[in-house]
């Protein structure tokens, strides 16, 4: 239904001069539920909504947990009207309301991204969420996809599928360090998105990359070197620095 809506009003427009990228449809109230449940949204959170119309996800999120948010939105009458029902909520001092573009807004700060958008606007956007926001961050979109990139969870409702991606941290290239073994453990990775692949190698000598899951900057890796037992590292990412937890 929201799909015909939207190919109807195409460009649509609210004021000559404000060009809306999707039309105001408001998420029901059980669908915003589950998506701060999917996103794990707690009272430490800062939470974005881009496009944020009337302020729903928002106000909810304040309401539940206390949560910090932004809406970033571009029609002012849907601020408006947000910051009202913010107000009638008493979360009014728990969210800021922007009037910009979300194609343009800063969003860095955020730890949860929420979105209702379309799936061709969310790939428009990927390169700004995958640059701007840290490893970690969760994304939950509601209804659309986000093309090539795949989710790291989806929660089907009776009609509607909510989609969440945990942004990666960039993980490709050749990592050394020695394990608690006192064995050199090599690994030269490649990365689309979450989804990692390469090659190890264990004192020089080829071994087996039995697996490689990433999850913000979380890099799990099992490696085995022949004839051994396989040994499982977790390696810690951040900015440039990282570390590595060897598992027993
Ligand atoms: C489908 S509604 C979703 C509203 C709210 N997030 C929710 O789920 O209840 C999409 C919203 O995006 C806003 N919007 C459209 N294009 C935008 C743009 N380029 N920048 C910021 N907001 C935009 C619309 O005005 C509308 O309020």
């Amino acid at each position: 239904m929201y799909k015909d809506l939207v190919e109807d009003l195409d460009g649509y427009s609210v004021e000559p001069d404000t060009f809306l990228d999707v039309p105001f449809v408001p998420t029901d109230e059980h669908v915003i539920r589950a998506m701060l449940q999917l996103g794990k949204v707690g009272p430490r959170d800062i939470l974005y909504d881009l496009g944020s119309g009337e302020g729903g996800i928002l106000i909810e999120a304040a309401r539940q947990f206390g949560t910090q948010g932004v809406g970033i939105e571009i029609d002012p009458l849907r601020i408006a009207d947000a910051m009202e029902f913010a107000a009638d909520a008493r979360v009014e001092h728990l969210i800021d309301f922007v009037e910009d573009n979300l194609f343009e807004a800063d969003i860095s700060e955020a730890t949860v991204v929420t979105m209702y958008l379309l799936e061709s606007v969310n790939i428009q956007l990927r390169p700004k969420l995958l640059k701007e926001l840290r490893p970690g961050t969760r994304i939950i979109s509601h209804a659309f996809h986000m093309g090539e990139w795949q989710p790291d969870e989806k929660l089907e409702l009776s009609h509607i599928t909510i989609f969440k991606w945990v942004v990666p941290a960039k993980i490709e290239g050749v990592w050394e360090w020695e394990g608690l073994d006192d064995r050199l453990y090599y690994v030269e990775l490649q990365q689309k998105y979450q989804e990692v692949s390469g090659n190890a190698w264990v004192d020089n000598e080829p071994a087996t990359l039995n697996r490689a899951s990433l999850s913000g900057n979380w890099l799990e890796l099992e490696i085995q070197a022949p004839n051994q037992a396989p040994v499982v590292f977790t390696l810690i990412v951040d900015d440039d620095d990282w570390e590595v937890v060897q598992h027993d």
